[in-house]
């Protein structure tokens, strides 16, 4: 874990060896002054930390390169390039939210690139130069759950790996993964997070049969 050079300060936490921050903390209120991320992107989601214990049980190869779709703040892009050293490029639709990635990439010591974009957007051969694609909490609208199952599909044909969504357990998760369980592989399992709190929700890690 990096070292902070001021410790202790109010409203920092940590969850799986990272440094976040609270709401309430100076620099993400002086940052939501300026920008307000829109699309559900105005905070840590309790589903990053189910991707953050659930990569802690069944890693990613280190160094690899991983795609986190709908990042928000990107707590998860900033564990994997911490704990995995892992090339990270966090995706979003909302540009808004990359000044709060940004902030809790310098906190880490780590790097993550961020790129503007909508999941129907992207193209087949962007995504599978990606051998790991991560999301969580990114299935929340009805609207979502063809987009997703779309990358996902243009995802497997170019080449990538593994993709890794955790969600709280909406109906719109459920959906994603059965529709996917049709033509890949799904490990759809319960899972619970025990930093910084316990949260309880669900993991699809999904692969080629
Ligand atoms: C509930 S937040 C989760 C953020 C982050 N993954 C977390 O766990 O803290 C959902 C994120 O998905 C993004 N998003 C929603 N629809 C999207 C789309 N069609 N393409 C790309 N990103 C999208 C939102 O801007 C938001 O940042």
């Amino acid at each position: 874990m990096p070292k902070l050079a001021r410790m202790p300060e109010d409203h920092i936490y940590q969850a799986y060896g990272i440094y976040l921050l609270r709401s309430q903390h100076r620099l993400i209120r002086r940052l939501k002054k300026r920008y307000q991320p829109s699309v559900h992107g105005h905070k840590t989601w309790s589903a990053s930390f189910l991707m953050m214990d659930y990569l802690k049980d069944r890693p990613i190869k280190k160094g690899s390169k991983v795609l986190e779709i709908g990042c928000g703040w990107g707590p998860a892009s900033v564990y994997c390039a911490s704990r995995f050293k892992a090339k990270v490029t966090g995706l979003d639709i909302d540009p808004e939210v990359f000044p709060f990635l940004d902030v809790l990439a310098e906190l880490n010591d780590v790097s993550v690139k961020s790129k503007v974009s909508r999941f129907e957007s992207l193209k087949g051969k962007q995504l599978g130069g990606f051998e790991t694609i991560i999301g969580s909490d990114i299935c929340f609208w009805d609207s979502l759950v063809d987009p997703l199952y779309k990358l996902i599909n243009r995802a497997f044909k170019n080449g990538s790996k593994r993709v890794i969504i955790t969600d709280p357990g909406r109906p719109t998760f459920y959906e994603l993964a059965d529709r996917c369980s049709k033509k890949f592989k799904v490990r759809l399992q319960e899972w619970y997070s025990v930093e910084p709190d316990r949260f309880e929700g669900e993991v699809a890690d999904i692969s080629l049969k």
